[in-house]
Formats: C-alpha cells, sequence, structure tokens
C-alpha cells in the first residue's frame, strides 16, 4: 500500500468520476483532500465520502477557468492544511462537433476549462508547493484521444494534446523546485461523461477495448496515486496511458461511410443544408452527436 500520509491534495473536478475516484484513493493512501468542483453538492459529496471512509475532506466551490476562484482554491487548501503537495488538474468538459458546424461558443468554453481551467490551477498550486518548500507533484488529466484524431473530435482531442505538451513543459519549468508534472490519458472510463458520450451504446463500446471491460475511476485512481508517491520521485513531463488497450483499437468507419453516402446526389448548397440540419445534434446526419456534458 502507498502511504501519503501527511500529504495535503487539491482535486479539481472532485465531485464526479474520476475526480471523485482519485479523490478517494488518495484519500486511502493517507493524503487529505481539498475536494473541489464547480458543483458545490457534488464537492460536498465527496468529501463526504472521503470522511465516511476515515479521511479528511474539505469540499470548496469553485471553477476552474476564473483565476481569484482557483487562486483562492490553492490558498484556501495550503492554509487550511498548512501544505500543498499534490494538485490533480482534473476538471474538463467534452464536446464533438465537426469542424463545418462548432459553435464558437462551445469551442470557447470547451478550451476555458480543458486548457486555461488547467493552467491556471497548475500554476497557482506549484506557486504554493514552492511557498512551502516541500516540492510536490502536479498530476493532469489528458485523455487518449489526445493522441489518436476522431471525426468531429478535432477540439477535444486538440485541448487533451495541449494539456499533454503542458504537462512535459511544466515539468521542465518546475523541476529545479523538486515538483513533479506527469499526465494521465485514460481510455473510455464508466462516468457520468462518458455516459453522456456513449452510455447509450455501453455494452458496444465495452466491447470494443481490447481489455473488455471499461475502466472505473478506481483504475485511474490507482495510477494517481502511484504517481503522486514517493515511488515516482524520478517521473517527470510523462503522459500515461491507462486505457486497456483502446488507443491501438482497429479503425472503425461505420461514420465515416454514413457520411459518404450523404455526400452522393446532392449539390454543394445541399449537402451544407443537410449538415446543418444534422447542426447542433452533430454531423454525419446524426451520426455523431453533440454531446454536451449538463452541468446539473
Ligand atoms: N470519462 C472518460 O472516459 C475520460 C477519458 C479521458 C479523459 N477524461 C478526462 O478526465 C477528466 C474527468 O472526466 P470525468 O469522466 O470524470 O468527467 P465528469 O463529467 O464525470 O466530471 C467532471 C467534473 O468536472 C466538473 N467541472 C466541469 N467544469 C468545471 C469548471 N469550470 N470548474 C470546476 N469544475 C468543473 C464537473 O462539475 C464534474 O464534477 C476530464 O478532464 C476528462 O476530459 C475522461
Amino acid at each position: 500500500m502507498l502511504d501519503l500520509s501527511g500529504k495535503v491534495a487539491v482535486v479539481t473536478g472532485a465531485g464526479s468520476g474520476i475526480g471523485r475516484g482519485i479523490s478517494l484513493a488518495l484519500a486511502a493512501a493517507g493524503a487529505r483532500i481539498f475536494a473541489s468542483d464547480l458543483l458545490l453538492e457534488r464537492a460536498e459529496e465527496t468529501a463526504r465520502l472521503v470522511r465516511e471512509a476515515g479521511g479528511e475532506g474539505i469540499p470548496q466551490q469553485i471553477d476552474v477557468t476564473d483565476p481569484d476562484a482557483v487562486q483562492g482554491m490553492a490558498e484556501a487548501a495550503s492554509h487550511e492544511f498548512g501544505r500543498l503537495d499534490i494538485c490533480v488538474a482534473n476538471a474538463g468538459l467534452f464536446r464533438n462537433s465537426s469542424i463545418l458546424s462548432m459553435p464558437l461558443e462551445d469551442w470557447n468554453q470547451l478550451m476555458a476549462v480543458n486548457v486555461t481551467g488547467v493552467f491556471l490551477t497548475v500554476q497557482a498550486c506549484a506557486r504554493e508547493m514552492i511557498r512551502h518548500g516541500n516540492g510536490g507533484r502536479v498530476i493532469t488529466l489528458s485523455s487518449v484521444a489526445g493522441e489518436r484524431a476522431n471525426r468531429g473530435g478535432f477540439a477535444y482531442s486538440g485541448s487533451k494534446a495541449a494539456v499533454r505538451m503542458m504537462t512535459r513543459c511544466w515539468a521542465q519549468d518546475l523541476a529545479a523546485f523538486d515538483i513533479t508534472v506527469n499526465s494521465i490519458a485514460p481510455g473510455l472510463i464508466d462516468t457520468p461523461m462518458g455516459d453522456y458520450i456513449w452510455g447509450h451504446v455501453k455494452p458496444e463500446t465495452a466491447a470494443a477495448v481490447p481489455a473488455n471491460r471499461l475502466g472505473i475511476p478506481e483504475d485511474i485512481g490507482k495510477l494517481a496515486c502511484w504517481l503522486a508517491s514517493d515511488e515516482a520521485d524520478y517521473i517527470t513531463g510523462t503522459y500515461n496511458v491507462m486505457d486497456g488497450g483502446y488507443l491501438d483499437r482497429p479503425f472503425d468507419r461505420s461514420g465515416l461511410d454514413a457520411e459518404r453516402a450523404l455526400n452522393t446526389g446532392l449539390s454543394g448548397d445541399e449537402l451544407l443544408a443537410a449538415l446543418d440540419g444534422a447542426g447542433q445534434d452533430g454531423f454525419s446526419a446524426g451520426v455523431t452527436r453533440r454531446a454536451e456534458l449538463e452541468l446539473g
């Protein structure tokens, strides 16, 4: 069992799925948890679960796109517990839309949370870690989507590729302060976000994973614990895929074929009208949904 006793961890997006799984795993290893989320009741639920399991958990409502709120989160955690050792920049959103139909508003929101929110979180936490002088561990959540191109995935995949490269650069920036920075790249993890994206085809989706099951937040929690532990003190700037082999799955051409079928016998204007008609529900005549995370 890894020992994180005495350590203090900030986890963003801690109120659901992977963030909750990581919070509970870190707490089980002895870390005290500052559980933050956009939705207070979700953060409170995670903090309650941590305490029920015998740990220390404090909830906080913050929006990771708000610089002052993120700064307040890092300061509050380090003042409350007297130190800050672990930062898990987990909060993220999913949007799926073709380059032909992505609304600017969706793009801006996705980048604000998935890229700017991660930057603000890591900056504020790293500065608190340096203030306390104990080194630290930063963990970011990228995705296998940041490595493999998906139709309709340019914005989400682009944001996760950015997280991957920012992580490597931050490892260089923070090495002199004994702060390691590593990324976890999950595959298909069974969470509310996953449910929203492929919940309607869950058994087929699980069957497409070479390990023959979806991942669960506890899987990611184990890896986060290891990366946060003394065992991982010589690993930094890395990208850790945890996906049951999903990244190397065969190409699925079903959506592409539907789109090609649409692109026969229509004029250019008719084709664009058909795509716009699929519009907010996705491109490919509805083959790909515009998945939108429901925030409460
Ligand atoms: N589930 C998967 O299959 C999967 C795969 C790869 C990567 N990821 C990444 O893992 C992370 C967690 O995903 P999940 O599946 O647990 O998602 P989730 O939707 O279940 O949970 C995300 C949490 O983040 C919070 N959040 C959203 N916007 C926020 C904001 N502006 N400020 C603060 N909190 C905010 C939400 O309230 C929610 O509690 C995300 O970064 C996601 O992109 C997930």
